[in-house]
């Protein structure tokens, strides 16, 4: 129940201002770092018809602004000259980080480490919320299966319990102890439900799939996000089943509010309301409106349709007076819990803003949080970590500049303050350096494939960085082939005929299809989008000062047509064969089934052994199992081995994937070092979804894998679950 101060003012509230207090609009002042999003749609151009339209009570807040002195300007005309005194909510896109820079979402799930995530938010928390930002949109928890799909970077990647972790662990982290402290900033679930599912991977288009995937899959993350207390959640612009998703009431109402018992908001995304329009779903704005609203989206984004339509619809009849009051008591309930009706100016304070934007502890935990994204896919010969004095070549657009280092979805965080790669290379230490492009990321350069030529022929070791620029991927930016653009393949062909050894560092923000000279380097290293510290958290692990630790929470695989491709895969009735291909298999002509890298794999500077699985022969219904296996370290470098547990159910009513991930355990592990690493299992990890869509277990054999990733054999054991 809101205080009785709130509830006074919504008694007083006029239709109209009723529907303001449900829009929500980019901020008309917009200058986060040019991204060039956001153009502002509602009082004209100005800050000056935006902040009319926010006295007049037309407007609940303002999302993407830029910085603590507008935003008090705004909140201070409101509060001084408004009717009802509303505070102003503020909203932005922190995705990766405020000005501090984090690696992208994606990237950082590699780290396989929640309580790392939960920090990075924490601290990015910190930094927008002295900016003024009241509210984040983020996290974006949608399963990405297929890496066509652009914004696989902003999620945890394919697998629903790392999905479910990662949720929790960043919802936590930017929403802190209570809502109402200074430094915390309000969570946002997105984008409900199914983006990722996008077919074809295609951003926004529809996604067609079974409510038992959709279930199982698809919606644990989305609900780990609001069981964490995630106060809001964007409905997704793609439609489910025929239905948008920001018309879906089976979504909004019967999963979200009645299985879920959701308290908070939800919002629209950018006009997601509109485009049901052009979608065949909605004959116009005020229908669109209707047609949200009734669903279940308390707040329109963007649009204007809210403002425009809501009061006339709740006069017309068409829209119940008490639904209308619902959705506005949930949004002064938010900016109630976010104190903002205690001190509507308690997160802007420009002091504080710059005192907090960039600190130390932010920049070293950027470079922390780089350093555990890093995947490291192969090592042959043991290329890696380089000696600093050996004549190093470093070739490739990403060798040096200050562009695509913080990677897509970055509002107010600057490309011009992070550390490239040349600069991160250098301060290691490394004594002989050349930095030759060779290549532009999408276009040859002239001349440019000699010099890196000749620059790899003066070299000992040549570190090629190749990959996707940022506007490659995040949002809208689907790819029909995951390949490395043409013209840097053209260069990586050229400097491997030099016959010099190649470390490919690969900058990406999805899972890439490898080929040629790239596929074929002796060491390949997953270095994503970075952030801040890219430079020097890429050389921490090339020089060995912290060996790599990452793991693929997304599958490599061999061809782009592999998409949407996943571990956690059906066998089908006629599984591909180990060895050479058999007719009449499901098996592709030209490409193997299994991944080239596969989810959860990632080798560290140690050698790594698994041996001696125990693994009981039965698991009494009611009981529990304790699984191990022996990890050993043969190397002559400490390690993190991340050991994970897969299991499969051989026999089911309903047919299971051939792996499961179910838990993992991060072990460090000295030189000759080795240890035992146990699991506990129960029938609760043995669940899944039966024919009515239940819970269910059913007795039978599972296998169970402690495995270095979901393609390895690790060790493997079977047990018999009795009742
Ligand atoms: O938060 C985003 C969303 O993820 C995509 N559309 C725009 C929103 C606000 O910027």
């Amino acid at each position: 129940a809101l205080p009785a101060g709130i509830e006074a003012i919504l008694a007083r509230m006029t239709l109209e201002e009723k529907a303001g207090q449900l829009q929500l609009n980019a901020a008309a002042w917009s200058g986060g770092i040019a991204t060039g999003l956001n153009p502002p749609t509602t009082g004209g151009p100005s800050f000056e018809g935006q902040l009319a339209d926010a006295v007049a009570g037309k407007l609940t807040g303002v999302f993407n602004g830029n910085g603590a002195v507008m935003a008090r300007r705004m909140q201070q005309a409101v509060m001084r000259e408004s009717r009802l005194k509303i505070p102003l909510l503020f909203a932005a896109d922190v995705i990766h980080g405020h000005r501090t820079i984090f690696p992208v979402p994606v990237a950082e799930a590699a780290s396989f480490d929640p309580d790392l995530a939960m920090r990075t938010a924490r601290m990015a928390a910190y930094e927008a919320a002295a900016a003024g930002i009241d509210w984040t949109f983020f996290p974006m928890v949608d399963i990405a299966r297929d890496q066509r799909w652009g914004r696989t970077m902003e999620g945890a990647g394919e697998d629903t319990l790392l999905g479910q972790m990662f949720a929790t662990a960043r919802v936590r982290g930017f929403q802190g102890k209570q809502l109402g402290d200074i430094d915390a900033v309000m969570a946002c679930i997105k984008h409900f439900a199914a983006y990722g599912a996008a077919e074809s991977g295609l951003d926004y288009n529809s996604v067609d799939l079974s409510e038992r995937t959709l279930r199982e899959v698809y919606l644990p993350p989305y609900k780990a996000g609001f069981d964490a207390g995630a106060m809001s959640g964007m409905a997704s612009f793609n439609e489910i089943n025929g239905v948008p998703a920001t018309g879906n009431a089976w979504l909004m109402q019967q999963v979200l509010r009645d299985e879920w018992k959701f308290p908070g908001i939800i919002v629209s995304d950018y006009t997601g309301d509109e485009e049901m329009i052009a979608a065949g779903f909605a004959k116009d704005g005020k229908d669109a409106a209707r047609l949200a609203f009734l669903a279940g989206v308390d707040m329109s984004m963007q649009s204007n349709l809210y403002a425009l339509h809501l009061a006339e619809l709740v006069r017309e009849g068409a829209v119940p007076q008490a639904t209308l009051d619902r959705s506005v008591r949930r949004v002064l309930m938010v900016k109630h819990r976010l104190g903002l009706f205690d001190d509507p100016f308690r997160r802007i304070d420009a002091k504080r803003e710059t005192a907090r934007s960039r600190t130390k502890a932010a920049l070293a935990l950027s470079r922390e949080a780089a350093q555990k994204s890093i995947v490291l896919l192969r090592n042959d010969g043991d290329l890696l970590p380089l000696d600093p004095a050996q004549r190093i070549a470093l070739i490739g657009p990403f060798a040096s500049g200050q562009h695509d280092l913080n990677g897509p979805w970055v509002v107010y965080g600057d490309n011009n303050q992070a550390i490239d790669l040349a600069t991160g290379v250098k301060a290691a230490g490394a004594r002989t350096v050349s930095v030759t492009p060779g290549s532009g990321v999408e276009e040859p350069i002239a001349g440019g494939i000699d010099a890196a030529v000749a620059a790899a022929r003066a070299a000992d070791v040549v570190v090629l960085a190749i990959g996707e620029s940022e506007t490659m991927s995040g949002e809208a930016q689907s790819r029909t082939s995951i390949t490395v653009p043409a013209p840097q393949m053209a260069l990586a062909e050229a400097v491997a005929a030099t016959g010099k050894p190649i470390v490919v560092l690969l900058k990406n923000g999805r899972g890439l299809a490898l080929d040629g000279a790239v596929k074929a380097a002796p060491a390949i290293v997953v270095t994503w989008f970075l952030g801040s510290e890219t430079g020097h958290a890429i050389a921490d692990v090339l020089f060995g000062k912290v060996g790599p630790s990452g793991r693929l929470p997304l599958s490599f695989p061999h061809e782009s047509g592999q998409e949407p491709y996943y571990y956690a895969h059906k066998a089908t009735g006629r599984p591909a064969p180990d060895g050479p291909r058999q007719p009449y298999k499901a098996q592709w002509r030209t490409s193997p089934n299994a991944a080239l890298y596969p989810f959860g794999h990632g080798l560290t500077y140690g050698k790594v052994g698994y041996a001696a699985a125990n693994v009981p022969a039965t698991l009494a219904w009611d009981g529990r199992i304790e699984v191990s296996a022996t990890i050993s370290n043969t190397g002559t470098r400490a390690c993190e081995e991340l050991v994970q547990l897969y299991i499969r159910d051989r026999v089911a009513s309903i047919t299971r994937p051939v792996r499961e991930l179910k838990a993992f355990r991060r072990l460090a592990l000295a030189p000759g070092a080795s240890e035992t690493v146990r699991f506990t299992l129960t029938r609760a990890q043995l669940e899944f979804l039966g024919g009515d869509l239940r819970p269910t277990v059913e007795p039978g054999t599972f296998d169970v894998w402690i495995a270095p990733s979901a393609q390895a054999d690790g060790v493997h054991g079977t047990f018999e679950l009795v009742r």
